[in-house]
């Protein structure tokens, strides 16, 4: 499978959302990346269904919502109800994450888990066969524009060491610091979704931004 680019609007021009995501759906993107934050589990705030809903209205591509909430099992029916395709909760924010995952597979949702930095990927031995896809955060989540953590390339191997048998189909997505550099590592690697914020929407062309993403390949 070729690998998937989910831009990030995080880092779109909020006064002008519609356009931004006009050029992601006229763009080889796959998914429109949504950061939500509350401003407890991370330090910033950004954005709640209002936004979402109107996101989903212009947005022509699945919209791959990334809770950043404390206690997301509340908000997960609205999450599904204003169009999420892929809900993903952090493994540090849920207490029974089985059933978390199964409420969000019961609302017809991609189930995604996403790892903190310093969260080991071992812990997810047990729930592995559970989960449709892992987000391995490359930065400490809260910003827009961080600096990429080498560590993560390790977290990949040992991910798809992990899900081998149990889950090969397994989507690993990676969010936090990717840019042309290390884009075709992470996929060689055995990364298939890249989140883009920064890379792309600073970008002068983020059209072929995107494109240079889409076709990461390592020499
Ligand atoms: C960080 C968010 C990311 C962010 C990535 O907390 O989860 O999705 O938008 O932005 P860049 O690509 O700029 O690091
Ligand atoms: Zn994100």
């Amino acid at each position: 499978m070729d690998h998937l680019i989910a831009p990030s609007i995080l880092s779109a021009d909020f006064g002008n959302l519609q356009r931004d995501l006009e050029m992601v759906n006229h763009s080889e993107a796959d998914w429109v990346h949504v950061d939500v934050m509350d401003g407890v589990f991370v330090s910033n705030i950004t954005f709640g269904f209002p936004v979402i809903k109107a996101v989903q209205k212009h947005a022509l591509k699945p919209l791959d919502v990334h809770l950043m909430i404390v206690d997301p099992d509340r908000y997960l029916k609205d999450f599904a109800q204003v169009g999420a395709a892929n809900i993903t909760v952090h493994y540090e924010a849920c207490t029974h994450l089985h059933r978390t995952l199964h409420t969000i597979k019961d609302l017809g949702c991609k189930a995604g888990v996403a790892l903190n930095p310093h969260t080991p990927v071992a812990l997810l031995e047990d729930i592995v066969a559970d989960i449709d896809m892992v987000i391995i955060m490359s930065v400490n989540p809260g910003f827009g524009g961080q600096k990429f953590i080498h560590n993560t390339y390790k977290k990949i191997k040992e991910l798809r060491q992990l899900a081998e048998y149990t889950n090969p189909n397994l989507l690993i997505e990676i969010d936090g610091g990717v840019d042309e550099s290390n884009a075709a590592k992470l996929v060689e690697t055995g990364a298939n979704v890249l989140v883009a914020g920064n890379s792309v929407f600073s970008s002068a062309d983020p059209l072929a931004a995107i494109q240079s993403l889409k076709h990461s390949r390592s020499l």
